[in-house]
């Protein structure tokens, strides 16, 4: 298969992580006999130092026009401490959600055997946890006026969601819940918001023509509680922009690390893959980020072509990497391994699995 990939590493740890995926990604192609293009592009604080703008014109073409898009992290403390930028690097990302219309962001939180001790949880809470995250990536107070009054004492978001845009994201979520074990939660405020209580109309609705799954509606306070005392009882979670940003990363929790966990963010015309994780600018040329969450984010871009071998391959090799205990310090607390070795690892243990079993 031939396919264009943007390259967008954004701020901090963002290039050297999206810089194992790439080797990962030639390891593909290598293996698989694909034939991959990649086209780079700047977005963030980079571009804003670069063009003033950051997300620049010709960045947003690019993604267009490629067939997926790897997206590092974004991200800067130069703005984080300054609340008067009129421009910040997180809206070259989320105008890169909003113009390409990525309403859905998939973001599975699933345990990997040899990672249980990593988790800070207790081991029989945390084994099995196999849920994955539907989070509203393209509404809501994300994207509702924002005012401040003049004299800079009074701000507000406002949350506002239609019909429609719930609707194409909850469908997603149903034909994913449909394929996997048939439980859909739906995770609101409905008994404050107004907003919410439109989710809850519109989601039962839906529901109806997905009969052979069940529907659970649950608090947004009461889940985040559920989901560290009982991670296991949930399969697909269905949530706004706001709550889904805020439970996949405590979601991370349970894995021990927001290092490892990938995302995919999905629309009509195009699919863009990001890391849960943000820019670590700590972290940043110091060879130490963990290269995971965007290796597995190419993991869940292979799979959207349809391409499962070629993900399985890369999962096995990022679970020979934890067996190995070839990681990162931010996993299993003793690691000597730096961002570059643990790439170069997992992507020399990709291997095509029927060749494997005629060895
Ligand atoms: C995420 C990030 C972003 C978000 C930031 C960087 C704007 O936290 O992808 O979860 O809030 O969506
Ligand atoms: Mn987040």
């Amino acid at each position: 298969m031939q396919l264009k990939i943007a390259l967008l590493g954004g701020d901090g740890i963002g290039p050297e992580v999206l810089a194992q995926s790439v080797k990962c990604l030639k390891a593909i192609e290598e293996t698989f006999n694909h034939s991959f293009e990649y086209v780079e592009a700047s977005v963030g604080a980079v571009a804003i130092s670069n063009t003033g703008k950051p997300l620049p014109d010709a960045t947003l073409k690019l993604c267009r026009e490629a067939d997926a898009i790897l997206f590092g992290a974004i991200g800067s403390l130069e703005y984080d401490n300054n609340p008067d930028a009129q421009v910040r690097p997180e809206q070259g990302l989320l105008g890169l959600r909003k113009e390409l219309g990525l309403f859905a962001n998939i973001r599975p939180v699933k345990m990997f055997d040899s990672l249980i001790a990593n988790s800070p949880l207790k081991e029989h809470i945390v084994r099995g946890t196999d849920l994955v995250i539907f989070r509203e990536l393209t509404g809501g107070i994300y994207f509702g006026k924002k005012s401040i009054s003049e004299d800079g004492t009074r701000a507000s978001d406002v949350c506002e969601y239609t019909e429609d845009e719930i609707g194409r994201v909850t469908h997603l979520a149903f034909k994913a819940a449909k394929k996997r074990r048939k439980k859909l939660t739906l995770v609101d405020k409905a008994n404050v918001l107004e907003s919410s209580r439109l989710w809850r109309k519109t989601v039962s609705e839906i529901a109806k023509s997905y009969p052979d799954v069940e529907l659970q509606t649950m608090f947004i306070d009461n889940a985040a509680v559920q989901m560290m005392m009982n991670p296991t009882q949930f399969d697909v979670i269905l949530t706004d922009n706001m709550f889904g940003d805020i439970l996949s990363d405590q979601g991370s929790v349970i894995i021990g690390s927001v290092g490892l966990l990938p995302s995919a963010s999905i629309g009509r015309e195009n699919a863009m893959f990001e890391p849960f994780h943000g820019s670590y600018p700590q972290a940043k040329g110091k060879n130490i980020a963990n290269p995971v969450a965007s290796i597995l984010s190419t993991a869940m871009l292979l799979q959207h072509y349809g391409l499962n071998e070629e993900a399985n391959a890369i999962v096995s090799a990022v679970n020979e990497s934890f067996i190995k205990k070839v990681v990162t310090l931010d996993v299993l607390g003793s690691s000597k391994y730096g961002t570059d070795y643990v790439g170069d690892f997992i992507s020399e243990h990709i291997v095509d699995p029927d060749e494997n079993l005629n060895i």
